[in-house]
């Protein structure tokens, strides 16, 4: 190797943070995270009918699921190593109404799918969600009056959702609805009624995000939404008011606490971990999926490894696992690694 014609100082370093960079061992052996299977929770959104799936146009690769196709892809899941799924229902439109009813009925999507997928998977957790989106003719998370979302009359139904979810079979109760007071009535209403080994996963911090925006046609509430869910859900701008609303979550008796959407809140993770040290989760969203899919099937990006970084962001941030879309291919990857 020539000697570089000298660029003013000549460099005599003691520091050679490259050292450590120089071999596919020596990175490997000083790596400080790794995102592994044990960390993935996948959604799975349910629709009606038999034999059935059907994409999601601004989501490429994700499909919604009939319960018996749910079943099968819970149970490749399952067999990959994923602990849990997380399952949305997309109701008829013709079952929605201004109570969210349909959240109620024992037949309901996402109860039916809890025994389906407990039959060939006993082994896997199943996450149900608790809101009231999917099954309001005006997509709020709770019910109304005039324009308001009614807070304590939500959690009245919200009680009533969880425990027909928990009779389904539902491990952990998922509340995303950012009512005050939830949690509290949710591991009451559980305990009162035999639930003590239910746990709670609360999406505690919440943002009012434009990132939910390929969901909401998953489940077809961007068609019903009225308005939007500001009174409820948190400004984006606040930091300080999540670490408050994971400190009621937990101190009302959740298990587990979330923050979505994930990659754009980073920041937060991090403060939630350090200020609390509980199991902490990241939802990654899926206007993010939306985003890295989008870009790479242009070609713009390496849209494999764009994945495993951002899931690797979460870890580096502090979480203990991540809901994502990416998860079956992300354990599937790492299948292949081994
Ligand atoms: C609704 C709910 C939403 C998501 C999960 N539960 C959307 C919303 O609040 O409107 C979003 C998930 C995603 O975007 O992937 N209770």
């Amino acid at each position: 190797m020539h000697a570089p014609a000298p660029i003013g100082k000549k460099l005599d370093l003691v520091h050679r943070p490259r050292r450590n960079r120089r071999t596919e061992w020596s990175r490997r052996l000083v790596r400080e995270n790794v995102v592994t299977t044990n960390d993935l929770i996948w959604p799975i959104f349910v629709i009606e009918g038999e034999n059935k799936r059907a994409p999601v146009a601004s989501m490429p690769g994700v499909e919604r699921y009939s319960i018996d196709e749910a079943a099968k892809a819970a149970a490749h899941a399952a067999s990959l190593g994923i602990p849990a799924i997380a399952l949305f229902p997309y109701t008829d439109p013709d079952l929605r109404d201004p109570n969210g009813s349909e959240a109620l009925n024992d037949q309901n999507l996402v109860c039916r799918a809890c025994r389906a997928i407990r039959a060939v998977a006993p082994d896997l957790g199943i996450i149900t969600d608790v809101a009231l989106d999917p099954y309001t003719s005006h997509g709020h998370d709770g019910v109304m009056e005039g324009e308001h979302i009614l807070n304590d009359e939500t959690v009245h139904v919200l009680v009533e959702q969880a425990l027909n979810q928990a009779r389904a079979g539902a491990d952990v109760i998922a509340p995303s609805d950012m009512m005050d007071g939830r949690v509290g009535a949710l591991r009451e209403g559980l305990d009162a009624n035999g639930f003590h080994h239910v746990q709670i996963m609360s999406y505690a911090a919440k943002y009012a995000s434009a990132f939910y925006g390929p969901f909401r046609d998953a489940v077809g509430t961007n068609k019903t939404l009225i308005g939007d869910k500001r009174t409820y859900q948190m400004d984006p701008a606040n930091t300080d008011e999540a670490l408050h609303e994971v400190e009621l979550d937990l101190a009302e008796g959740a298990d587990m606490v979330m923050v979505k959407p994930g990659m754009p809140y980073l920041d937060i993770i991090r403060r939630v971990k350090d200020s609390f040290g509980r199991p902490t989760f990241a939802y990654q969203v899926s206007g993010e999926y939306a985003m890295i899919m989008a870009a790479a099937q242009n070609g713009w990006i390496d849209g494999e490894k764009a994945m495993e970084e951002s899931l690797l962001a979460f870890k580096r941030a502090g979480c203990d696992g991540i809901l994502t879309y990416f998860a079956v291919r992300m354990a599937e990857k790492l299948k292949e690694r081994r």
